[in-house]
């Protein structure tokens, strides 16, 4: 079986190829490399440096996937405020480009990465996917409004999907921007010798999902779980001053963060319930916050021969 992963060189496409090599199916790779980088790639997959937003037709006709993973995004919260008519055109205008293509080419099923910001100010924790669906951001409401073009294409085109709304996803290869990249932020500051720096007390949660289990569910949604939404999240609640004692563990030494004024707007907390994705999609996560930390610590090591610097406080 053929899957077309968009975004394929970015952070969590990447590893959503290498869990579909292992899983043996046949990989081909859009990306425009916007924030996508080569290096992510594996050399044996097939490469299309192209924009999804253009015209796919030939794309497809000649790779005729079988299932189509679509990750490329506009990605960031503040871009998408900064500049809302790219965030449209990347997150609606080319997911439409996608579906058109994906029908046209009798595509088995799309695969849709989706987010938790499409709920917005959560009225109940932990979070299910019968939430209200009230976006606070440009990039909420552009991700949710994908959907609505997802759920309708299957009525009209006949074109199975899965929706997976993820967490805050942390891991190797993570850029120190984007969404919610605070523990590739941390990292950063950390390679710098600088002391990484928290909005607020601390105290705010988060629910952050290790990238090599977001990359399992997406292969586990090929099969699984016909035409539904599913959170892809861990269920635990996690404070940015555990984020911080955590890391202080991995590396062995304490860590002396700044605190700055808590963000306007930023919401207190957030954690996704994932009952449905385990018992529809029979997924779980399987790294703890721990092993995933470990991980991701060992990648910016092997990233950076200078190591990791004294916080200087
Ligand atoms: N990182 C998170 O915590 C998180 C949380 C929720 C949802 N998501 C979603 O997961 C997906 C992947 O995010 P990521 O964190 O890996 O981001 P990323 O920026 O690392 O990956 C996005 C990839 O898409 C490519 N791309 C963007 N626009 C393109 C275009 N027009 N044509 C072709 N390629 C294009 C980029 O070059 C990049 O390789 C996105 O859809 C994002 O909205 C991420």
């Amino acid at each position: 079986m053929k899957v077309l992963v968009t975004g394929g060189a970015g952070f969590i496409g990447s590893h959503i190829v290498e869990e579909l090599i292992d899983s043996h199916y046949e990989v081909v790779v859009v990306d425009n490399l916007v924030t996508g980088h080569m290096k992510n790639l594996l050399p044996q997959v097939k490469f299309y440096n192209q924009d999804i937003r253009k015209n796919l037709d030939d794309l497809f006709a000649k790779e005729k996937p079988d299932y189509v993973i679509h990750q490329a995004a506009q990605v960031s919260v503040s871009q998408s405020f900064t500049d809302p008519l790219y965030d449209c055109e990347e997150n609606i205008v080319a997911t439409l480009n996608i579906l058109q293509s994906s029908a046209k080419h009798k595509v088995k099923k799309v695969v849709f990465a989706s987010t938790a910001a499409v709920y917005g100010n959560p009225s109940y924790l932990p979070i299910d996917e019968a939430h209200h669906v009230q976006p606070i951001s440009f990039y909420g409401l552009t991700k949710a409004h994908a959907e609505k073009y997802i759920k309708l294409f299957a009525h009209t085109h006949n074109l199975e999907f899965s929706i997976l709304r993820y967490a805050n996803v942390f891991g190797p290869r993570q850029d120190a921007h984007g969404e919610a990249g605070v523990v590739a932020l941390f990292i950063e500051k950390l390679i710098r010798g600088e002391p990484p720096v928290i909005f607020g007390d601390g105290k705010q949660t988060r629910d952050f999902v290790f990238v090599k289990d977001v990359a399992r569910a997406n292969v586990a949604a090929l099969e699984n779980g016909k035409n539904e939404i599913f959170n892809i999240g861990t269920g635990q609640e996690t404070s940015i001053n555990e984020i911080i004692d955590q890391l202080a563990i991995t590396l062995g030494r304490p860590i002396q963060a700044t605190l700055h004024e808590a963000r306007e707007g930023d919401i207190r907390s957030s954690v996704l319930q994932n009952y449905r994705a385990q018992s529809m999609l029979r997924w779980e996560p399987c790294y703890s916050l721990r092993e995933g930390l470990l991980q991701t610590v060992q990648f910016y090591k092997q990233e950076n021969p200078y190591g990791f610097q004294e916080v200087i406080s």
